[in-house]
């Protein structure tokens, strides 16, 4: 299979605790190379169009509220199955669920603040790379 791109974001809570490190750490120990990687802090409506998927979601105002509560660190993550490679070493969405050795089993504070963001498929990839990224930048 060849090389794959996914966006990560490592969340708010993770930089609170300050395990930005730590994460990126586990990252390059399992073969992604970060490809481009930046320290910003989403405005409501950059959070809002981000997760517009989730608009309809009683949880959606909680969400898009928390993700602009602090920095978030956003990555260009690449190695051959790079989309699904990095949903597994992230975790299930719920820290209770993930599986041992996950990065929200061993840093996520809850459902929400579960610490990393990945896109689910390529065709959320094609959309979430260049929202955070320009050509230029990777
Ligand atoms: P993500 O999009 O952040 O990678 O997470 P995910 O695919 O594992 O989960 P998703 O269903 O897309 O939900 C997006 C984020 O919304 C928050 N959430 N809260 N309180 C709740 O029931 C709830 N459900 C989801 C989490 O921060 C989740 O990662
Ligand atoms: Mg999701």
């Amino acid at each position: 299979m060849s090389k794959q791109r996914t966006l990560g974001l490592i969340k708010p809570d993770a930089l609170e605790r300050g395990k930005q490190g730590a994460i990126i750490d586990r990252i390059l120990s399992k073969g992604f190379k970060i490809v481009a990687m930046k320290q910003i802090r989403l405005t409501k409506a950059q959070a809002e169009t981000f997760y517009a998927e989730h608009a309809a979601r009683p949880f959606f105002g909680s969400l898009t509220g928390y993700m602009v509560s602090g920095q978030i660190v956003a990555m260009v993550l690449e190695k051959e199955n790079a989309i699904a490679d990095w949903r597994t070493l992230m975790g299930a969405t719920n820290p209770e669920k993930a599986d041992a050795g996950t990065i929200r089993k061993d840093f996520a504070v809850d459902m929400e603040k579960n610490s990393v963001h990945g896109s689910d498929s390529e065709t959320s990839a094609a959309r979430e790379v260049p929202f955070f990224f320009s050509a230029l930048e990777y």
